[in-house]
């Protein structure tokens, strides 16, 4: 079974279905504001469907459970709900994720972000 944590975003939904077509197990993290249409094919995909937010370390530990690996790909970037920040989703809502994934015994953890291209890199220090 495959967590995938930002199921219903860009890439997590393509990760989704393309995991399904492959024959995977999938367990998407959804969340009630999500896209309905979203949830909709990811059900129809045969995914199994978990309501759930990094920020609530419940639900997290809920979804992990049972699972092998864990996809994560869930920015608060554009899909912004009240409460969620770079530091409550990105920052600590990972960390919370991190820390269930380990107690749950998962085996893989894949934390998808973006790459550094050379204009954003952080000047060396003199
Ligand atoms: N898109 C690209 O072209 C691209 C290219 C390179 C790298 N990346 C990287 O890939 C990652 C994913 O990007 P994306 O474009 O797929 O993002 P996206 O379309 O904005 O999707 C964000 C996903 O995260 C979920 N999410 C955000 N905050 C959440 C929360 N508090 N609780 C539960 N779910 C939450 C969203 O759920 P809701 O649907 O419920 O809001 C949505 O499923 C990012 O790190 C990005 O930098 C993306």
């Amino acid at each position: 079974m495959v967590l995938v944590v930002g199921a219903t975003g860009l890439v997590g939904n393509e990760v989704c279905h393309r995991l399904r077509r492959l024959g995977e197990q999938v367990r998407a993290l959804v969340r009630t504001t999500s896209s309905r249409d979203k949830i909709e094919t990811l059900r129809s995909s045969g995914a199994e469907l978990c309501v759930g937010d990094p920020k609530d370390p419940r639900s997290i530990a809920a979804a992990c459970c049972g699972v092998d690996a864990v996809i994560s790909t869930a920015p608060s970037t554009l899909a912004r709900q009240p409460g969620d920040s770079i530091e409550s989703v990105d920052g600590e809502g990972q960390l919370i994720l991190v820390r269930a994934a380990r107690d749950a015994n998962v085996n893989r953890f894949v934390f998808v972000s973006f790459r550094r291209t050379s204009r954003s890199r952080m000047p060396s220090k003199a």
